[in-house]
């Protein structure tokens, strides 16, 4: 059983209360109750973090890679040890299945251990002047990556733990300093992988952790000089806020989506019903990376539906307490806002296969058949249990709703035909397009993309480390 706590913040290796006397009640989304309380800090407690960040990070980048793997490999281990005690933090606090909450722990650290062995394995090249004409040979470039400095990480409340450690580490091993910034409702998660880190050493200042009002702190961080990268991970209207006030500040931002899972005639339709269903439903939709529509081809529409409906109906739904796969809405707000896409499809001609009930944040599964275009449910982002289901004639017109939404994160293709994927996939402007699986981001190397409102850069471990360093050149003129 929590206890409710008012959970500090961290600048330079310190557990602070902020001098604004002000907290943030943080509201559990299934217990309907305050279960602790964050600093709400000022914007001069922001100037100090990142001053301190700045301080740590001239004599990390002065560090070997060796010793930073050693802070970040003890790091690993303490979220290991901890992992009961984070996962039970993320459950309350985010409404997410305890053993999901562990595994999500778990899956941190071993992010973490990758991206050290990767960043001790990346190497700069050379190269010689004499291969463009004209170059002497006396000329030689080495390339070699250098940190830019300190890293604004901001990170969702899906995945309190892993998608803030997705880029401090690399941050770290790139031999920066790290702002970390959690979504308001994950900041205790925060707080506790926050406490991991402090167990394993790391020198004071390199990692500060801010909590606070968006309205307060938000545009102040973003817009703050003494920030050198921003690394993102959030709703796409947040992304295109932070990328306008960012100016020339390279960003990285990870937003939404609306996945496509398209089934064509000659697909497996069990199997495929069972990824769409997985990739839908899993933390009821709360998933930049969930299926958010599926395209079927009429001629296999109605059986996939009887599929679709018969696994819907399997979901269990309730507490994550009990591992329901269905859980509460992170707020009251995005229920509602779901059931508004409901309410509108259903007004619009579409039939209701399954679910549309609702107890206050808690949306049942709900399946939508024959959606139409002019439903918003067709291209909204509802983050949340409702999977509508849009009867296309060909692959083309498959490819051409998919491809007309705004956002463009990843795609299912499901069918036996490998010629017929690709053709498929090649066509799909999204980051990835998955063949015959669920659309998901990892395994956590593979490079995760969104291209048009889902994002911009590329994170995945070797891309997240390029990301927060930048090349830097030394010419030698050596003597003829
Ligand atoms: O919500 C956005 C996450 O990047 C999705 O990650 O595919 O592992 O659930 P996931």
């Amino acid at each position: 059983m929590l206890t409710l706590s008012t959970y500090k913040y961290y600048a330079n290796g310190e557990w602070k209360e902020s001098e604004s006397g002000q907290t943030i009640d943080i509201v559990s989304p299934y217990l309907d109750e305050v279960i602790g309380k964050v600093q709400a800090i000022t914007k001069k407690e922001v100037d100090e973090a990142i001053r301190f960040a700045h301080e740590a990070q001239k004599e990390w980048a002065e560090t070997s890679l060796q010793q930073r793997a050693a802070y970040l490999y003890k790091w690993a281990d303490e979220l290991v040890n901890m992992q009961e005690e984070i996962a039970e933090i993320i459950m309350k606090e985010v409404g997410k299945g305890r053993k999901d909450a562990q595994k999500e722990v778990v899956r941190t650290a071993d992010f973490i251990r990758y991206t050290i062995e990767e960043a001790l394995h990346m190497h700069g090249e050379s190269m010689r002047g004499d291969s463009f004409p004209g170059g002497a040979a006396s000329k030689v470039a080495i390339t070699q990556r250098v940190p830019l400095g300190v890293v604004l990480a901001v990170a969702p409340f899906n995945y309190p733990v892993n998608l803030a450690a997705a880029k401090v580490a690399p941050a770290l091993m790139a031999g920066n300093a790290v702002i970390f910034k959690p979504a308001t409702q994950g900041s205790i998660s925060g707080v506790k992988m926050i406490e991991a880190l402090d167990k394993a050493g790391l020198p004071k200042g390199l990692v500060n952790l801010v909590t606070g009002r968006g309205a307060v702190i938000g545009d102040y961080l973003v817009e703050h000089e003494g920030i050198n990268m921003i690394s993102f991970t959030g709703g796409t209207n947040t992304g295109v806020h932070l990328a306008e006030k960012a100016k020339m500040i390279p960003l990285v931002l990870e937003l939404g989506g609306k996945d496509p899972g398209i089934v064509c005639e000659d697909a497996d339709l069990h199997e495929a019903a069972l990824q769409i269903i997985s990739g839908a439903f899993s933390y009821s939709g709360q998933r930049c990376t969930a299926i958010k529509r599926v395209l079927v081809h009429e001629n296999v529409a109605d059986e996939l539906v009887t599929l679709l409906k018969a696994e819907v109906e399997k979901l269990s739904v309730g507490s994550p307490e009990q591992e329901s796969t269905i859980v509460p809405l992170i707020d009251n707000d995005s229920a509602s806002f779901v059931q508004g896409l409901i309410y509108d499809a259903i007004q619009k001609g579409a039939t209701v296969v399954t679910g549309n009930k609702r107890e206050q944040n808690l949306i049942y599964p709900t399946l939508l058949d024959h959606v139409t275009g002019n439903m918003h449910v067709a291209w909204k982002e509802p983050f949340g249990p409702v999977l509508p289901i849009i009867r296309v004639k060909s692959d083309e017109e498959a490819i051409h709703i998919a491809n007309k939404s705004e956002f463009g994160l990843q795609a299912s293709v499901f069918t036996k035909d490998i010629n017929r994927a690709f053709a498929i996939a090649n066509k799909i402007d999204t980051g990835s397009v998955q063949i015959n699986g669920r659309t998901e981001r990892g395994p956590d190397h593979f490079p995760f993309i969104g291209v048009k409102g889902s994002g911009m850069g590329v994170q995945g471990i070797r891309k997240s480390l390029e990301s927060m360093t930048r090349e830097k050149v030394l010419v030698l003129n050596l003597a003829d």
